[in-house]
Parts: C-alpha cells; sequence; structure tokens
C-alpha cells in the first residue's frame, strides 16, 4: 500500500501531481488555515506530512498521530517544529536549505535599499498626488556603497548578503554570529567579526538573518536600538519575534534610528498597529524566497525529501537524522 501523506497548504499543482505518483495524497488546495484540532484531524492515519512555515508540529500534534514518520517543511526555518519533541517521537523533519539561499540575499538586499532610500515612503506620496514641486531634500536618504553594512546571523543567506555588499556596492561588511566564521569564508565575503555591541554602534544598515530561537527572542529590543546611529536602518528577513516590533514603532516614530524595512513580523499575518503607521518603515508580507523558480525549488525538496525518505528509508536535508539510526 502506498503510504499516506497530507500537505498542509496549497502548493504548485504539479508538486502534488508528482507526489501522486508515489503516495495516497490528501492536499488542503484550497489553502483553508487549519486550526490545531483541523490539523490533527488531517494527519491521522499519515505517514507524511508536506508543511509550511505556518503550520505547527508540537508534541500534541505528534501524540494525536502516531502513524506520522516524516514532516517535510518547505521552508528553511523550521521554528513551526518542536523538533525536540519530533526527535522524541522517531519523526523525522526535513527542510529546505540552499535552494533559497540567493533569492533570500537578493530580497533582503533589495529591502535594505529601499529602506535607506525610502522607495516606499515617497511613493506613496506620488500615488497620493502630493508631489506638486521639486525640493533639495525630498526623500533624500542614506547611501548604500561604501556605507558600514552590519550582519546579525551569518549563515548561507547572511554570507550572500555580505558577498552582495562588499563586492557589489563597495560596503564595509561587519558581522556578528554565534561563532566565527573560518578565514577563508570570512574572506570570500570581505566580512569582518564584531562583537554584537560593536555591530549595533557601527553599521549604517543592520541585516538580521539569524534563525529564531528562544534565544534570539527580542534580540533587537529597545536597549539594542538604543545604541544604533540616528541615522542607521534596520532590516528584518529573518522572522518574527527576532525584533521586539513595538520597541522599534517607538523607535521610528522618535526617529532614534532613521527606517527599517520588515519582511517578517511578531505574530504574523498581523502586524503590530503601530507599525503602520509610522512612515519610516518598508513592509512587505514575508516574500523575501518568493521568486517563482525559488518557491517551486523549495517545493520540490520537500516532496524529494518525502519520496526519497519512504523509497529508501534516508532523506535528502534532514534536520534530525539521528532519527533515521545507522
Ligand atoms: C523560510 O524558508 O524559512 C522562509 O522564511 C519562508 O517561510
Amino acid at each position: 500500500m502506498r503510504p499516506k501523506i497530507f500537505v498542509a497548504r496549497e502548493i504548485f499543482p504539479e508538486v502534488v501531481e508528482r507526489l501522486a505518483v508515489h503516495f495516497e495524497v490528501q492536499s488542503n488546495q484550497a489553502d483553508d488555515i487549519l486550526s490545531k484540532a483541523q490539523l490533527i484531524d488531517a494527519l491521522r492515519g499519515k505517514q507524511g506530512a508536506f508543511t509550511t512555515g505556518g503550520d505547527r508540529i508540537d508534541a500534541e500534534v505528534l501524540a494525536a498521530c502516531p502513524d506520522l514518520k516524516i514532516c517535510a517543511n518547505m521552508a528553511v526555518g523550521y521554528n513551526n517544529f518542536d523538533l525536540p519533541a519530533m526527535t522524541a517521537r522517531g519523526v523525522l523533519a526535513t527542510n529546505t536549505p540552499d535552494v533559497l539561499t540567493e533569492t533570500t540575499a537578493d530580497f533582503g538586499f533589495a529591502l535594505m535599499m529601499a529602506t535607506a532610500r525610502r522607495m516606499s515612503e515617497s511613493e506613496h506620496f506620488l500615488r497620493a498626488g502630493k508631489w506638486t514641486k521639486w525640493s533639495f531634500d525630498m526623500f533624500a536618504g542614506s547611501d548604500i556603497h561604501g556605507a558600514t553594512l552590519g550582519i546579525l546571523g551569518m549563515g548561507r543567506i547572511g554570507q550572500g548578503i555580505a558577498r552582495r555588499g562588499a563586492l557589489g556596492f563597495g560596503m564595509n561588511v561587519i558581522y556578528h554570529n554565534r561563532s566565527r566564521l573560518d578565514a577563508a569564508t570570512e574572506a570570500q565575503c570581505k566580512a569582518r567579526y564584531v562583537s554584537k555591541e560593536e555591530l549595533l554602534r557601527s553599521s549604517d544598515h543592520l541585516v538580521l538573518v539569524l534563525p529564531y530561537s528562544p534565544s534570539a527572542h527580542h534580540a533587537i529590543g529597545a536597549a539594542e536600538l538604543a545604541m544604533m546611529k540616528p541615522t542607521a536602518t534596520l532590516v528584518n528577513i529573518a522572522r518574527g519575534g527576532i525584533v521586539d516590533d513595538a520597541a522599534l514603532a517607538q523607535a521610528l516614530a522618535q526617529k532614534r534610528i532613521a527606517a527599517a524595512g520588515l519582511d517578517v513580523f511578531e505574530g504574523e499575518p498581523s502586524v503590530h498597529p503601530d507599525l503602520l503607521t509610522v512612515p519610516n518603515v518598508v513592509l512587505t508580507p514575508h516574500i523575501a524566497s518568493a521568486s517563482v523558480p525559488t518557491r517551486l525549488a523549495m517545493a520540490n525538496l520537500a516532496a524529494d525529501n518525502l519520496i526519497q525518505f519512504f523509497s529508501t528509508g534516508k532523506a535528502l536535508t534532514p534536520l534530525n537524522p539521528e532519527v533515521l539510526g545507522g
């Protein structure tokens, strides 16, 4: 009998078709947002799950769905998984690294540029019919070229942003990370390791690319924002919760930093109401990896993890390979 899988959100129909060659597929192509009870109902009796970053797999779900053997996330981030609980139950978790690195780095860089050069704010002004004359300082922002780019979280995407900044725009790149990169990688990215405090104090443009974990919660709050230059910009393409959004909205309103660009939010898709009213912020709905080819590659990688797991007992990008044994 073919394994049964559940695809928790709408995905590319061709990927559902690929899965249907190997599995008995139940798919949420209606794209309903499922409550935990509905997710449990759908996963009961299934051996595999195709999940996205919004589908929480925790101990309660696992206990209610004892047939589940693998959850393949269509995202590189996996803070929707309770990984220790999955490992304890012998459920394999996989994610989609690498295939989205360059696309996400492109977006982080674009968001930084849009933020520094006030693109959203000026477009709203134009659309509102307020553009009646030229003025010397109209939407004057800050430069990217030659500026100091700070990166918090120097994994694959952080390194991609560093390369763009150093090699493409002549930026002076500094970074902070849990562990320092080896000398060869630092040289490739032309990036210098600094303390978190120096990063906050010296960056003209600070980009957050660190994974979410409880210890990263509010890594940027009022105290950290107070250390930044008043001319600095902050970009978050990492995860909601890494920035204290209320403190950021206040810092933006009081011009304690110049501007921010945010692709991720605490409690998204809700957005802190104060962020919606401050002008000096560029807001996008968690789309950093959303180019068509990259989203397709992510979906196919998640599908390949399921296919490979059920045919060989291995997976391409496992997060807890220890459950696979030998
Ligand atoms: C990721 O891959 O983690 C992106 O944030 C999309 O969810």
